[in-house]
Parts: structure tokens; C-alpha cells; sequence
């Protein structure tokens, strides 16, 4: 079996089309021609109180005629920042479609930074109301750092970048490396959440909280919030959102730990319409129990982000509309990068 290595990937991912590569998994996965499996999700407290977790996402998806099969381990320990090391890492496996053997196992950590970042910034592109000039990141880790270098090679609109992080050196030192590459663009650190998210056209948390802080009066009109770190957003700024975007309602549906899969658990979240029945529990013509009609979900799913990829849906309808995406994270999108960055290896 072929390894790459970390520096192998990050080599091989520069002549790889991230954004263009996310863009037709979303148009495979609405065509039907991947097969998207719930991820299963292991987790443990080390002997230093830390928490830690080990994802297997795998998944299959057919892009360029041929079909792309393999699985995405990724673990991380909180505690690991501290001692020098990234939080998460990992390994995608590619696997032969004839006989089902591994073929290639790469180093995940910059495939799945690279394609977090594309979906956030190919969502954003399908929802901004105008091109992003403020940006707010909370949380100055790696999917920050991947974050901001994809979206500000690609929009030279971006004037002031805010950046937040619970530990100050993380977002100065953040600052600093990437004032050095972008040098039209002012880069302020901001002493609290709220002071670089307020007034933002586009909102990135990026953080390991498991607690709700970003309140919905904090979201200016207009604005786009990506979810990434799923946890940021409190349960009234989700509901106050104009719209709410997902990427694999299934996925979403099926986690039992993040904000918006518990809100649905407890009846709060109306899916996206084409996952509604007219019988479900949180239908909005749903008649309730015998004691009485149920209330409205709080939530409305609104999207899929495979129908406005597809243009089967509009997207934004107003410049005031506040916008959220959650994008719970697909595996497709790994198992996709990773293989073209195969590919070009043989080439
Ligand atoms: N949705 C997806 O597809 C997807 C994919 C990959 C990673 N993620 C998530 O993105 C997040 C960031 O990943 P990373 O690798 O950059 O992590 P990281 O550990 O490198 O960085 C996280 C940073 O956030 C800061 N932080 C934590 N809690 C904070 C808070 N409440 N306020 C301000 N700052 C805070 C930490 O100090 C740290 O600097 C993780 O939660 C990860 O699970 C999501």
C-alpha cells in the first residue's frame, strides 16, 4: 500500500482544485451517485483528564466518471496544542473498487483542513449578498489558518480580518504570519468573541467549545455565519437566522452531541423540505398529541447545500437576510481530495 506523507499531501494538494473538487461531490451526492454512511464516533478521557475522540468517516463518490472509495480516520486530543503537537490528525485510506483492498493511505490533516475550508468558502460565494470585506474567525488554529489563507487568495474584496482566539498569543501570532503574506488587508486582534464577530460580513468560528456564545443580536444583517466548529452558535441565534443551511441533513440528523442535531432530537428544527413529511413530528402542519397541537420548530432548515450548488434552490432572498451554515463535515469530501491527490501522485 502507497503512504503519503504530510509534506507529500501538501505538495501534491497545490495542483489539486480543492474548491472545484467540493463543488462536484455536492453535484455527485445531488445526482445520487455516492453512498454517504453515518460516521461512527469513539470517545475517551486520557489519563490527564483530556478529552479525545477518534472519527471514522467513510464514504464513496463517483466524480469524473470513475468512483472514489475510501474512509477518513481523524482524531484529536484537546490537551495536544500544549504539547507542541496539532490537535487532530489522522489518515484517509483509498480503496481499490475491484477487491476492496486499501490502495493508499494518506496524512488527512491538510486534506481535511484544505476541504473544510472550500465548503465554507464555496458556501459563502452561493450566500454572500455582496463580496466579504469583513471577516471574523474565532479561534486561531489550524482550520483558521486554512480558512483565511483559501479565502484571501481567492477574495482580494477583504479589507479587515478579526481575529479572537480564548488564548491572545494563538490569534496575535495568526496576525502576524498572515499580515506578513497579505499586506493590504488589516488584521486586529480582538480582546473578546464579540468584539470580532459584531458589525463582521462573514463569521468563522473556528473553535473546540462545546457551549453556545454567539448571540444572535452579535450577527449583523446581511451577514453569512459558517458554523464550522458547530457549537458556537446559541440556539436563539440559530433560530433568529433569516435561513439555515446544512450540508447532509442525514448527518446532521443522526449526531446526538452537536446543537443543531440535539435541537432536532428535541423537536426544534423543521428539516430541510425535501427530508419533510406531512406525518413528521416537527412538520409544521404536524397536529400534536392529544393535548394539544405541537409548537413550531424554532429552527428552519431551509437548505441542503447540494440544491443551491445545483441551483434547485435560490439560496438568499434578501441583502438584510442573516444566513447560517452548518456544515457537519462529509466524508465524500476527503475521500474526493484524497483521491485526486492519488491521482496525481501516479501521474
Ligand atoms: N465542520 C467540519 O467539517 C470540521 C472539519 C474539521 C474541523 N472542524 C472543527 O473545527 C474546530 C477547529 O479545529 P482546529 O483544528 O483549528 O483546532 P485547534 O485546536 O487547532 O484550534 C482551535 C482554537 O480555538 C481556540 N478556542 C477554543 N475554544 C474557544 C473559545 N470558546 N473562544 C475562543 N477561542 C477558542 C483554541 O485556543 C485554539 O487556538 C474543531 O472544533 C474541529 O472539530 C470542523
Amino acid at each position: 500500500m502507497l503512504q503519503l506523507t504530510d509534506a507529500d499531501v501538501a505538495a501534491l494538494l497545490e495542483k489539486v482544485d480543492v474548491v472545484g473538487t467540493v463543488r462536484e461531490v455536492f453535484l455527485a451526492h445531488a445526482a445520487g451517485r455516492t453512498v454517504l454512511p453515518e460516521e461512527s464516533c469513539l470517545r475517551w478521557t486520557n489519563d490527564e483528564g483530556e478529552s479525545c475522540r477518534s472519527l471514522n468517516m467513510p464514504g464513496l463518490v463517483e466524480i469524473d466518471g470513475r468512483r472514489i472509495a475510501g474512509t477518513k480516520i481523524i482524531n484529536a486530543s484537546l490537551g495536544n496544542p500544549d504539547r507542541g503537537l496539532a490537535r487532530a490528525g489522522g489518515l484517509i485510506l483509498l480503496f481499490d473498487l475491484t477487491t476492496a483492498r486499501p490502495v493508499c493511505a494518506l496524512d488527512a490533516a491538510h486534506i481535511s483542513a484544505g476541504r473544510t475550508a472550500a465548503v465554507s468558502v464555496l458556501a459563502t460565494e452561493l450566500l454572500w449578498a455582496a463580496p466579504a470585506r469583513t471577516v471574523a474567525v474565532v479561534g486561531a488554529g489550524a482550520l483558521a489558518e486554512a480558512h483565511l489563507n483559501l479565502a484571501l487568495r481567492r477574495w482580494s474584496s477583504v479589507r479587515r480580518v478579526r481575529i479572537h482566539d480564548r488564548v491572545p498569543e494563538r490569534a496575535a501570532r495568526l496576525a502576524e504570519r498572515l499580515g506578513d503574506t497579505y499586506r493590504t488587508v488589516a488584521f486586529d486582534v480582538a480582546a473578546d468573541a464579540e468584539q470580532a464577530v459584531r458589525e463582521a460580513e462573514l463569521i468563522i468560528p473556528v473553535t473546540t467549545t462545546t457551549s453556545g456564545y454567539i448571540a444572535a443580536d452579535w450577527i449583523a444583517e446581511g451577514a453569512v455565519a459558517v458554523n464550522v466548529s458547530l457549537d458556537d452558535l446559541t440556539p436563539d441565534a440559530l433560530a433568529a437566522a433569516d435561513q439555515v443551511v446544512v450540508d447532509d441533513w442525514s448527518l446532521v440528523a443522526a449526531d446526538t452531541t452537536r446543537i443543531l442535531g440535539r435541537m432536532h432530537r428535541a423537536g426544534d428544527v423543521l428539516p430541510p423540505p425535501r427530508h419533510r413529511t406531512p406525518d413528521a413530528p416537527d412538520a409544521p402542519d404536524h397536529r400534536g398529541s392529544p393535548d394539544g397541537p405541537r409548537k413550531r420548530p424554532a429552527v428552519e432548515v431551509t437548505a441542503e447545500l447540494c440544491d443551491l450548488v445545483g441551483g434547485t434552490t435560490a439560496g438568499r432572498t434578501s441583502a438584510t437576510d442573516r444566513i447560517v451554515v452548518n456544515p457537519f463535515g462529509m466524508s465524500l469530501h476527503d475521500v474526493a481530495v484524497a483521491g485526486r491527490i492519488y491521482q496525481e501522485f501516479l501521474k
